[in-house]
């Protein structure tokens, strides 16, 4: 994304021309921007560590396939994300699977694929996962996703890994699986894995959380358990406006540093730092409204659409995709849905005028994949820009697939 005489492009194009032929609202995601990203990890990693990238982040097929031929695995939470990733060709042995509440039939789905582990979250889920694995006969290589109890500095509702929240096994819960799974040969404990929030820009906060994982692994390895992966979860913070983003290399040279005589590889599994920076929500001014004192530019994309500020109270920068010849004035900007809540950004300054276009920055992560219908509106179409050439890579919904399974 570049500003060339005020005027947006992502790569060569100008964003304008997308929209007119494509039409608003519209996601438009960067492949370079994705491999670039990508590359900022692989690049500092070892041969042996793995970057599971975190689906949930963006789970377009589209997108996984790109990442799937950069070598990345996956991190999924529900049986769908892992089938997404099995159509866009991922290797199998390269897909972890993290999140509280697997259904019986998606541990069945993830055993019958062989994938690398199943983060254990709750001594029922290994009870479970002990049982299908004893039917269908097949070993399963498992992770004790633990809780280290560390804080983090972003917002409350995406932090993890503090003794509070639902995530992760206690020492107790880890001491009691550890033991059950000695008696058979149905559970292997492979990896000790945490995540501990998300958005942190702090690369201590994630060493420290190694640190944890690694004394657990130490532990369990004296126990008996062939442990051969700490898996530090995802987290690094990208930059939305002025705080400091995240840095793979500081994160990635403190992690060799620590494991230089270790035997242990390391999984991370990246969501926003991967794709946040490499979407933008188009959107088109359709009224500029007057309330008193308060400006408003309404909006034709809606909380529905971009659920971060509502949600969050996150911040994206907005850009003018061309610069009206009008003077600057200082708007909310809303969108259409009927809920006070809807307002993607507050006190912008802008030059702008009905039928202009807007980008909401940074959309990558989190945003299309948090999207709704609430109000019967239409999911957005979205489209990749790769070295010049466009695809659509979600077509735009009609009123006829709004109502499909209602019939
Ligand atoms: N691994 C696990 C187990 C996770 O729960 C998450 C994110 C990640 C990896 C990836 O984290 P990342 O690298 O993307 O920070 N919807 C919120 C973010 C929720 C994150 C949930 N877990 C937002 O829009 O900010």
């Amino acid at each position: 994304m570049q500003e060339v005489d005020e005027q947006l492009f992502i790569e060569d194009i100008p964003v304008i021309d997308l929209v007119k032929e494509y039409g608003s609202p519209l996601f438009i995601y960067s492949a370079k921007e994705i491999e670039g990203s990508f590359q900022s990890y692989k690049k500092e990693i070892r041969d042996q560590d793995l970057i599971c990238y975190a689906v949930k982040a963006n789970s377009n097929i589209n997108i996984l396939k790109l990442l799937a031929e950069l070598g990345s695995g996956f991190d999924v939470v529900s049986g769908n994300e892992l089938k997404r990733c099995l159509l866009a060709g991922a290797d199998k042995k390269k897909i972890v699977f993290s999140g509280v509440g697997k259904s019986y039939d998606e541990i069945k789905l993830a055993i019958e694929n062989d994938i690398l582990s199943i983060n254990i979250e709750s001594l029922g889920e290994f009870e479970r996962i002990l049982e299908i694995s004893k039917k269908l006969n097949k070993p399963t290589n498992c992770a004790l996703r633990v809780n280290p109890d560390i804080k983090i500095d972003s917002h409350k509702y995406i932090e993890t890994g503090t003794k509070t929240s639902k995530f992760g096994l206690d020492m107790e819960s880890v001491n009691k699986i550890s033991e059950l799974s000695k008696e058979n040969d149905f559970v292997n404990i492979t990896t000790v894995a945490c995540h501990i929030g998300s958005q942190i820009s702090d690369e201590n906060l994630i060493l420290k959380s190694l640190d944890y994982v690694r004394d657990i692994a130490d532990q369990l390895s004296a126990d008996g358990h062939d442990l051969k992966f700490l898996d530090i979860g995802g987290g690094l913070g990208i930059q939305y406006k002025d705080e400091d983003k995240g840095d793979p290399k500081i994160l990635l040279t403190e992690v060799k540093n620590k494991l230089k005589d270790s035997h242990y590889q390391i999984i991370l599994e990246p969501g926003r730092s991967i794709v946040g920076t490499s979407g933008i929500l188009l959107t088109k001014v359709e009224y500029i409204k007057e309330a008193g004192e308060k400006k408003f530019a309404i909006i034709d994309a809606g909380m529905n659409d971009l659920i971060r500020p509502s949600l969050y109270e996150a911040w994206h920068q907005v850009k003018e995709v061309e610069r009206s010849e009008v003077d600057m004035e200082t708007y909310d900007i809303a969108g259409p849905v009927c809920e006070t809540g809807d307002v993607l950004a507050k006190d912008r300054n802008l030059r702008i005028e009905p039928n202009d276009y807007l980008a909401f920055m940074d959309v990558g992560a989190y945003g299309s994949v948090m999207s709704s219908n609430y109000n019967s509106r239409l999911k957005p179409q979205e489209i990749l820009v790769s070295k010049d050439a466009v695809k659509v890579i979600k077509k735009k919904e009609s009123f006829e697939d709004l109502i499909a399974l209602e019939q």
